[in-house]
């Protein structure tokens, strides 16, 4: 029987593999085991009926040793703690893999934001921010959207944040709406770095012209992916959501598919294509195509699938999709493997722009976001391609290793305090 996949242990074996991989003395990567805060918080919430329900919140900070923490806020009811520390470990990483002054967290929030009415989301939102209120700041720690959370309700946390302070702080949160503070180009940015990550590493492997890509999740992230490839020119032959999937070799409709999104509550459901026949998001994973973009859940690349991917790319989008026996599979069987901590780093790359803009009161034109975020994703590429090559290593161990070695240099220069 398979055992239950703890995702905060992959994380512990990685590391460990990685510290001695670079001959590291354990003084120098043990407190990275462990996260430097875990706050637990209890969310009773007035319901629209009157009834008092309660939920329950974790923000986990694994890191601030490269700078103030950051990471996203999930509304899911599959969170717990191991995941949400799992999260803040691969946001410490993802940081020090684009070279980011920041630390690592995470935060998250068991609920199925379906089930709730806008007020009540409004009230959970807002509780949730003011029970982790003390231990977040500009300069402590600095939330942001995943699963399940978007601008408005990132508006609500820097509502919250700043009346209780008594003037505004748009920097305490990033991913808010244009309006009070959030960034230009910010919400298509993790999709639009996916899609420059995926462009250099078909660069890379020399698999020129269009490609067939298959993309697990139409959210934020894998809607904005789909639709940045299809303008490059590629074949978005498979995608899926919650509600159901979909398959066409000679490619779908993206723009149609996005506008069906939008008048359906962002679900594929009810869309038809000539050509396209409906698929499991199971079988998405399995699909004929080159390019496998995960940009769901995690732990959805297993022992039981890994060995009937067909794509010769896996592109990481969502955190976590891969297990570590998958990982093995794709290793033998010469399957490319991009990690989650530098293929979906464009979203904190734009939500470190964001607080920028935010501490100094600018507001910078999409261009140079746009800019300025290929630069940074195309950098940090090349910074682990080398490591690959140089190493003969795969491309997760590349990007552990830089990230580690950043770390590590970090902790050494601030010391063990007191
Ligand atoms: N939003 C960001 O800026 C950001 C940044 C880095 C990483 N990520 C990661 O990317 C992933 C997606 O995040 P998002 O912001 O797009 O979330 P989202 O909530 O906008 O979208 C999630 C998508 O996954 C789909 N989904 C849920 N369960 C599914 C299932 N069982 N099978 C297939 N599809 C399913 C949903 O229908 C939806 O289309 C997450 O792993 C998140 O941690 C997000």
């Amino acid at each position: 029987m398979e055992q239950k996949y703890n995702p905060y242990d992959n994380m512990l074996h990685v590391l460990e593999e990685t510290a001695q991989e670079l001959h590291l003395e354990k003084d120098n990567y043990i407190p990275f085991k462990y996260p430097e805060r875990e706050i637990k918080v209890a969310l009773p919430v007035r319901m629209d009926d009157g009834h008092v329900q309660m939920f329950e919140g974790y923000r986990i900070q694994h890191s601030s040793t490269r700078g103030p923490c950051k990471g996203g806020i999930r509304f899911h009811p599959e969170v717990d703690e191991d995941e949400v520390k799992a999260l803040a470990f691969g946001m410490t990483l993802k940081c020090a893999v684009v070279d980011l002054p920041y630390g690592g967290a995470k935060g998250g929030v068991q609920v199925d934001p379906t089930k709730l009415s806008e007020t009540e989301l409004e009230r959970l939102t807002r509780r949730y921010t003011a029970a982790i209120l003390p231990f977040i700041g500009p300069e402590k720690d600095i939330p942001a959207p995943d699963v399940n959370t978007n601008p408005k309700m990132m508006g609500w946390i820097m509502d919250t944040y700043s009346m209780l302070s008594g003037y505004p702080v748009p920097g305490v949160v990033t991913g808010k709406p244009i309006d009070i503070g959030g960034s230009l180009g910010r919400n298509e940015a993790t999709g639009r770095g996916v899609s420059i990550i995926t462009k250099e590493a078909l660069k890379q492997f020399k698999m020129e012209g269009s490609q067939k890509i298959a993309i697990q999740g139409m959210g934020n992230v894998g809607s904005n992916a789909a639709i940045i490839l299809h303008e490059m020119g590629h074949k978005i032959v498979g995608i899926s959501d919650v509600s159901g999937g979909l398959y066409k070799a000679g490619g779908l409709n993206i723009p149609a598919i996005i506008k069906h999104q939008a008048k359906h509550k962002n679900l594929l459901k009810g869309y038809k294509e000539d050509g396209a026949k409906e698929i499991g998001s199971a079988e998405l994973l399995t699909c004929d195509c080159d390019v496998l973009i995960p940009a769901a859940l995690g732990g959805v690349l297993t022992a039981a699938n890994a060995n009937k991917v067909k794509a010769k790319l896996i592109v990481e989008a969502a955190n976590g999709p891969t297990t570590v026996e998958a990982d093995e599979v794709f290793k033998k069987k010469g399957i490319t493997l991009i990690p989650d901590i530098l293929a979906n780093a464009g979203g904190v790359v734009v939500s470190y722009f964001e607080w920028v803009q935010n501490i100094q009161s600018l507001m910078w034109d999409l261009d140079r976001v746009n800019e300025m975020l290929g630069k940074i994703m195309e950098k940090a590429f090349a910074q682990v391609r080398d490591i690959a090559v140089k190493d003969k290593s795969d491309y997760r161990k590349a990007a552990y290793i830089l990230a580690v070695s950043r770390l590590v240099e970090a902790r050494k220069t601030r010391g063990v305090f007191p």
